[in-house]
């Protein structure tokens, strides 16, 4: 079976160490001649061709198991790498080939050829090449199941990630909707404070004028009557309180200082009123150039009910001692800020509580932004920022 491996090896000794070498690897391992004839071949590869070693020696190796193609197109002798790198006096390794068995089917294989030389010299004459060759079928299906799991996985994430900023976009989308829907029921609800406001003023304010007036007419024609006298007192004591009363829930339903001197007299008012009220140190700190501007009627309420919203805050919930109002101009832009020097908070990530929302919306709504700045002990500073609306 060896018939010439006397060529590679004249010792006995040495011949014998490397038949027990060639048959113990599972590999292929044939050597050929300059013609392409093999000289021999192990047990392991002559099985993996579907032949017994005898059945290959002497056999032209291409046209015996490297004929054709994987797609059975045939691979002529001079296009075979074996063969070029063999001519050249070269080894060469490949792995993208298929070797054909004795029943007609293929394999794909991995081999490397290595050239034989007459001696150690480089330039030696080449006197054959030994080929080593194994099955790789497993290899390339391992592979295959690699490169499928891999597409099927990038598809997957490509789908997951389309999902992902549609979702995203739909969320974005009905985000926009809802700071559309909060900034147009402020609106309505302002517009409606308003028709209130002129109806109570208009009936309810009306009617309890001309109740006074002539509740006044009758008092000197009571005269004669001190008990008569007495109770108109104590009426028309009632209607100045009903008056007060209405007086004050118009103030609150439609500031009519907003309309008629602007926002900063409203803001200075709502400040003296609120220190009255809740006997708080308030101080109110406009820049000079802000107070003859104007930003307009829907940007004004915004403020207005934002500073009214961070005052009741400190009212309800600071404990603070003193409260002060800032107001800067900066270019076209305008800087507010509230601050107490009372508890503080701890801030949510996310204001969730309406009254913080509002505030946030509202400024939104304007194109600005608000941030709060506090910590349980350190007071609480609201500030507000609006872009471009102050007249150059
Ligand atoms: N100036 C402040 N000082 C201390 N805590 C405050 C202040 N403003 C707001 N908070 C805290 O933030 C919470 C949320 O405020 P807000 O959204 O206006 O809701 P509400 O006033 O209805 O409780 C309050 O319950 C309070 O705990
Ligand atoms: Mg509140």
């Amino acid at each position: 079976m060896f018939a010439h491996l006397h060529n590679l090896s004249h010792h006995h000794a040495w011949r014998r160490q490397l038949e027990l070498l060639l048959e113990s690897t599972g590999e292929g391992i044939y050597g050929i001649d300059l013609r392409g004839r093999c000289i021999f071949i192990n047990g392991a590869g002559a099985e993996m061709l579907g032949y017994t070693p005898d059945e290959v020696l002497g056999r032209n190796m291409h046209y015996l198991i490297h004929h054709s193609h994987s797609d059975e197109s045939l691979m002529p002798v001079h296009d075979c790498r074996i063969f070029r790198a063999f001519q050249q006096g070269e080894g060469v390794k490949v792995d993208d080939e298929v070797l054909w068995r004795r029943d007609g089917s293929s394999f794909p294989a991995h081999y490397a050829s290595y050239p034989i030389r007459n001696s150690d010299a480089a330039d030696s004459p080449v006197l054959g090449a030994v080929v080593t060759f194994s099955d790789i079928t497993e290899r390339k299906q391992t592979e295959a199941a690699l490169r499928a799991a891999h597409d099927l996985l990038e598809r997957r994430v490509a789908e997951r990630t389309a999902e992902l900023s549609e979702a995203n976009e739909r969320l974005r989308r009905s985000h926009v909707a809802l700071q559309r829907l909060s900034a147009h029921l402020n609106s309505v609800r302002e517009e409606e404070r308003r028709h209130i406001a002129r109806d109570i003023h208009d009936d309810l304010g009306a009617s309890l004028t001309a109740l006074q007036l002539d509740m006044n007419w009758l008092r000197p024609r009571l005269a004669s009557d001190a008990t008569l006298q007495a109770k108109l007192d104590s009426m028309l004591e009632l209607a100045g309180t009903a008056m007060g009363s209405v007086r004050r829930i118009l103030n609150d339903l439609r500031p009519g200082l907003l309309d008629h001197l602007g926002l900063w007299a409203a803001l200075e008012a709502l400040l003296g009123d609120f220190q009255r009220r809740s006997g708080l140190a308030c101080s109110y700190d406009c820049a000079a150039e802000l107070e003859h501007s104007r930003l307009g009627r829907d940007a004004e309420i915004a403020l207005y009910r934002i500073v009214q919203e961070v005052l009741t805050n400190v009212s309800r919930h600071a404990q603070a001692s003193s409260v002060s109002l800032q107001a800067a101009a900066e270019g076209r832009d305008l800087r507010l800020a509230v601050s107490d020097d009372g508890r503080g908070m701890r801030l949510p990530a996310q204001p969730t509580s309406f009254g913080l929302l509002g505030m946030q919306e509202r400024a939104r709504a304007l194109g600005g932004e608000l941030s709060i700045d506090s910590a349980p002990g350190a007071g609480t500073t609201v500030r507000l920022h609006l872009r471009d609306v102050l007249a150059g």
